[in-house]
């Protein structure tokens, strides 16, 4: 093939690293006013009363806005709809909205939003989620604050703890994660002479900004048009609460008719947005001596903050995936995403199941070192293979990749010598090596089945040159090059002469938010529908000119064969296809193959395929001061087919370093339910010169339903990358981390209670 699995070099990438691209902060327009948030300084209160009048009497301050302004509904609606745009009667956690001042200057904005005086009483607020279980005290539906309860029923797990030789348990625990995009949330709304509004911002779901600000304005969907501007990173982060900032901007837009800016400072937004739940994982297994694992039994509690928001799935997702990617006959597992009085939790890369997999392969690694098994070996023994079922009873049907990953990570970075070599690091500083296996379930699965489609359109020039539109987002990540890079192969045009139009909600229809590494799966197979049409249009017309049946020629790299001859040229065929009037445009339309989900006994297939991954981390830690020096990640992925195996690196490198981030350092403080380290000189996460070396090993294990056998795999490089560290820590050192971020003070402590009991 001429483009696929190339490596072809990013479309947006001079742009970007030119300063050229255009952010939403970047874009002036006239008229154009600027809005401030007011937000709550309490955990949780009661508002008693808002007084807007000090504040509107600051000069260039609009309006103020409060709840009672809305003129649709007061909602966010994620999952469920429990979150108000507002605050009205309650806040609910530190930082919640409570109104929105709109000015003529950012400045004033702000003196505005710091005059609105808001009368709460405080509340004693819930801030733990495992009193939070038990009601204490309950700050939703009655006496207990749970959110949702998923479960997994398998077999007999009573009796397989009973028939064990050796049962282990632990209970691990993770902290917050904040996402640290390059660009702080943004939005511009713009009011349109016919009543509607158009949104324009840095997001990766425009379909939900657009039913947010539907709702809230009391418009049809065709009067709110949502374009994403180029958006400096996401990694979930930008999932449901932009459209919280989108709202924040209309709203002002809509009563004013006036675009209206909304641009966060770094403080606002980590005080504010979502960031990974902190999880509480208890998990209980049971081996044979041989090395067999036969049970498995999981508490996962994700501390899911002030509103539901994402957190039913993104539970669900940990839920399938809460025993890693093995073999077990007997499984039982509850998972509770779980109210608090603190900032609600969401989406970031791996959605719930890099907390889960922070303990299920630590505790790999504790059992094949009871066992004296070598790690990888142990995991050899139970990994899933083609034809297994997982512990929600799916059959995998496609090629597993698992296996090979492990082979070649293992070879690749020299396991078995660099195994024995590092003993011999006994002073004070010490070398380990370790490594952790898994799968991920791509696209959205049965637990969001109905949003599992894409739209896309694709319009093919008389010039050779051609444009499409997809309805996922281009983040960071790459989507938009390998897109082209499909789009020029399925037309057989040159990649440099396609052109990705934006995001747009008034282009594609509704494809489901751009999450869970669906969009080259998705938006790659609608894309490859829409061009089959214009090849079909293009073949005919050649057909024409060679006075034969279509169906003897073949369209392969923009030459059309015939007997394997290379007979027309594109250009060429262009030519009768202008004069024979064709239409050289399409639209596309992708839906996912079947899942499915049984509630009460957690059985199903609960996805459509997995992508697998092996990570090997090599560690130095300093014995006298605790510090972890990560050496090198070796991380050997299989995502079916890399259609640009540059872009794949790429992803593996930057995952690598947000994963290395939420092992050694990352961490949210917080007092009162209030986020005291709200900035990048408080809130650390890695930078270059922390970066170790990482090979990407890619393995190749096709999907029969992925565009030229693809599977999504955007989330992976991130997700092992913290249990990999640890037990590298556990082989240098001897101390198994339970609890991350493993900050050096932590390790010290580790360290001075083995030698003490060593004494
Ligand atoms: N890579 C970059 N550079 N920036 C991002 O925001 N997001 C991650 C991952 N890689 C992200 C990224 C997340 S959370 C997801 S779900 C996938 O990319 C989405 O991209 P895909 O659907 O194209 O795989
Ligand atoms: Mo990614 S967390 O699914 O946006």
């Amino acid at each position: 093939m001429r483009y696929i699995g190339k490596r072809v070099p990013r479309n947006d990438g001079e742009a970007k690293v030119r300063g050229k691209a255009i952010f939403v902060s970047d874009i002036y327009l006239p008229h154009m006013i600027y809005a401030s948030i007011v937000r709550s300084p309490y955990p949780y209160a009661k508002i008693k009363g808002v007084q807007k009048s000090k504040a509107l009497k600051i000069k260039g301050v609009l309006d103020v806005i409060t709840a009672s302004d809305i003129p649709g509904e007061n909602v966010i609606p994620v999952v469920w709809r429990d979150m108000p745009a507002l605050a009205e009667e309650f806040v609910r956690y530190n930082g919640e909205a409570v109104a929105i001042v709109a000015a003529k200057t950012k400045e004033i904005a702000d003196r505005g939003a710091k005059s609105v005086f808001v009368d709460y009483e405080p509340l004693p607020p819930c801030l733990c989620p495992i009193l939070s279980m038990e009601g204490k005290p309950s700050i939703i539906y009655g006496n207990n604050n749970i959110y949702k309860h998923w479960k997994i029923r398998k077999g007999d797990v009573e009796n397989a703890f009973l028939k064990a030789d050796i049962i282990l348990e632990n209970t691990y625990e993770t902290s917050y994660q904040e996402h640290s995009y390059l660009e702080p949330q943004g939005m511009i709304a713009i009011p349109l002479e016919d009543g509607g509004i158009e949104i324009r911002g840095s997001m990766q779901c425009p379909f939900y900004v657009r039913e947010a600000v539907a709702l809230t304005l009391n418009l049809p969907y065709s009067k709110v048009r949502v374009i994403q501007t180029v958006t400096g990173g996401g990694f979930g982060g930008k999932e449901d609460v932009p459209s919280i900032v989108a709202v924040q901007a209309a709203l002002p837009a809509f009563r004013l008719k006036r675009p209206t800016k909304v641009i966060y400072s770094r403080e606002e937004d980590i005080i504010s947005m979502s960031k990974r739940h902190p999880a509480i994982i208890k998990i209980k297994n049971a081996v044979t001596k041989e090395g067999k694992l036969i049970a498995g039994e999981v508490t996962y509690i994700l501390d899911a903050g002030a509103y539901s928001t994402l957190s039913p799935v993104v539970a669900w997702r940990g839920t399938v995936h809460s025993l890693g990617p093995y073999r077990y006959e007997n499984v039982k597992v509850d998972t509770y995403a779980v109210a608090t009085n603190k900032v609600p939790c969401g989406a970031f890369r791996g959605f719930g199941s890099p907390q889960i997999l922070f303990a299920v392969e630590s505790q790999m690694d504790e059992i094949a070192n009871k066992l004296q098994i070598c790690p990888y070996e142990f995991r050899k023994m139970n990994i899933l293979r083609e034809g297994d079922i997982t512990i929600t009873g799916q059959k995998l049907k496609d090629d597993v990749g698992l296996l090979e990953t492990i082979e070649k990570a293992m070879k690749e970075s020299r396991w078995d010598e660099k195994r024995k070599e590092y003993k011999k690091y006994n002073g004070r500083f010490r070398r380990g090596i370790g490594c952790s296996t898994l799968h991920y379930g791509v696209c959205l699965g049965a637990g969001g089945k109905h949003l599992d489609r894409a739209g896309a359109f694709v319009q093919l020039m008389y010039d050779g040159s051609a444009t499409y539109a997809v309805g996922t987002t281009e983040m960071g990540q790459g989507m938009h090059t390998v897109l082209s890079q499909i789009v020029a192969e399925e037309l057989g045009v040159e990649y440099e002469k396609v052109y990705p139009m934006a995001s747009d909600t008034h282009i594609v229809p509704d494809s489901g938010p751009t999450v869970a590494s669906r969009s080259t799966l998705m938006s790659g197979n609608a894309l490859r529908e829409a061009c089959k049409t214009i090849r079909k249009e293009l073949i005919e017309a050649a057909g024409n000119i060679l006075g034969v049946n279509p169906q003897m020629i073949e369209y392969k790299e923009g030459w059309f064969l015939l007997n394997n001859e290379k007979k027309l040229h594109l250009s060429d065929v262009l030519k009768k296809v202008f004069s024979e009037r064709r239409h050289l445009a399409s639209s596309g339309w992708f839906v996912s193959p079947p899942t499915s989900w049984d509630e009460e006994e957690g059985q199903g297939d609960a996805y459509i395929t997995y992508s697998y991954a092996t990570n090997v981390s090599e560690v130095e830690v300093d014995t006298l001061t605790g510090e972890v020096n990560v050496l090198k990640i070796t991380a050997a992925h299989d995502m079916g087919k890399a259609i640009n195996p540059s872009g794949v690196e790429g992803q593996i490198e930057g995952g690598a370093l947000q994963g290395m981030g939420f092992s050694l350092m990352e961490e949210i403080v917080m007092e009162n339910g209030k986020i005291i380290n709200p900035d990048f000189s408080t809130y650390i996460i890695p930078t270059s010169k922390d970066a170790p070396l990482i090979k990407a090993i890619i393995t190749e294990h096709p999907f029969r339903d992925g565009p030229y056998g693809a599977k999504g795999f955007g989330e992976l490089p991130l997700m092992g990358v913290a249990p990999a560290i640890c037990n590298a820590i556990f082989d240098a050192t001897g101390v198994r981390i339970k609890k991350i971020p493993a900050k050096p003070e932590i390790i010290l402590e580790l360290l001075k209670n083995r030698r003490d009991k060593n004494e």
